[in-house]
């Protein structure tokens, strides 16, 4: 694979094209944005980071989707991220009128590509742009999970004293305040954490996790940036490389955990081809149920997005 295209060159599409020009496993980034300047701007700040930090991916910032041609994967961050006091649902009706626009365009020029939306509110975001661009479900998916992961982590290690690194979890649900954390899959090199940690510490963290975003919203006025950008650049190496890597990842369920036409996070398996398989964990009532909860929260902003009309 050769080319990559990030959509969307503000917080968390800048960090993730810069991610991936260290990453040095594509040929080129192309950044895009309707701010032009600002998209030409940070891609030639990161091709002048690359004689210091040692990478040959070439990065070139465009307003024009002529430049995203033949383009392998595209990764959407287009669209207002919010403010305190906002809800990843109220970004909505800017957000869906984006995303589809922006889906359409990208199909003008790339025939085939691998999509993986960013852009809130994720699960509703990826299913609109799912919808609009008419290409297989293993092709189109969401990044959430990796990121909400990376916090349940970053929390579970402060609190052990290890390092993330060794701190291996999985996560299911709509990216929001629903999501559900899982301590039974969660482990610290191989340890399972129930065994480290109390258990009114787990669930502390396990509600600060769910809020983690708005923490940082809370903090810097706007939606966090570093943790996203390099979550959806792992995402594209795994494709890249072809690695099965296995995340969670909002996609498609047709049938999984009882669920249909519904974009939620779920553990999959990414390779060269996008989504490989879906993997169903053996959940016990309380959990299943707290995920029936959180996919009928999405299935909500889904009816608010079809009553739209954009599709
Ligand atoms: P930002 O405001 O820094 O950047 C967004 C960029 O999108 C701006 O540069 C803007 O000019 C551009 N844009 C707007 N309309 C466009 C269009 N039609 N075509 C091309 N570019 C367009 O926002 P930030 O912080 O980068 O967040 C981007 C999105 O990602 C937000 O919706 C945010 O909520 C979401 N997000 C999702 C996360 C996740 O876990 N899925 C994590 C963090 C942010
Ligand atoms: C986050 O979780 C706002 O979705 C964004 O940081």
């Amino acid at each position: 694979m050769k080319k990559v295209t990030v959509i969307g060159a503000g917080n968390v599409g800048a960090t993730c094209a810069n991610v991936l020009a260290h990453k040095d496993i594509v040929k080129e980034v192309v950044l895009l944005d309707i701010q032009g300047d600002l998209a030409r701007g940070k891609a030639l700040d990161t091709w002048q980071q690359a004689a210091i930090d040692g990478y040959s991916t070439y990065v070139y910032g465009t307003d024009d989707y002529k430049d995203t041609a033949g383009s392998d994967v595209v990764v959407i961050t287009a669209g207002v991220p919010r403010k305190p006091g906002m809800s990843r649902d109220d970004l909505i009706s800017t957000n869906a009128k984006i995303v589809t626009s922006v889906t359409r365009s990208i199909l003008e020029h790339s025939d085939n590509p691998i999509i993986i939306v960013v852009s809130n509110p994720l699960d509703v975001m990826t299913l609109a742009a799912w919808k609009v661009s008419g290409l297989p479900d293993t092709r189109v998916f969401g990044m959430a999970g990796i990121l909400d992961t990376a916090r349940y982590r970053a929390f579970l290690a402060t609190e052990i004293g290890v390092s993330p690194k060794d701190i291996q979890a999985m996560l299911l649900g709509g990216h929001g305040d629903t999501m559900v954390p899982l301590p039974r899959y969660t482990t610290v090199a191989g340890i399972p954490v129930t065994e480290l940690v109390a258990k009114d510490r787990l669930e502390a963290i396990i509600e600060r996790t769910k809020f983690g975003g708005g923490e940082l919203v809370k903090l810097m006025g706007t939606s966090a940036w570093y943790a996203p950008g390099a979550a959806a650049a792992q995402m594209v190496e795994s494709i890249v490389k072809d690695e099965h890597r296995i995340f969670p990842v909002c996609a498609h369920l047709t049938g999984q955990y009882g669920e249909d036409d519904i974009f939620l996070g779920v553990p999959v398996q990414l390779g060269a081809n996008g989504i490989e398989k879906i993997i169903e964990l053996q959940l016990n009532d309380e959990e299943m149920k707290l995920l029936k909860a959180s996919a009928e929260h999405v299935r909500k902003v889904a009816n608010v997005f079809y009553g739209m009309g954009l599709v």
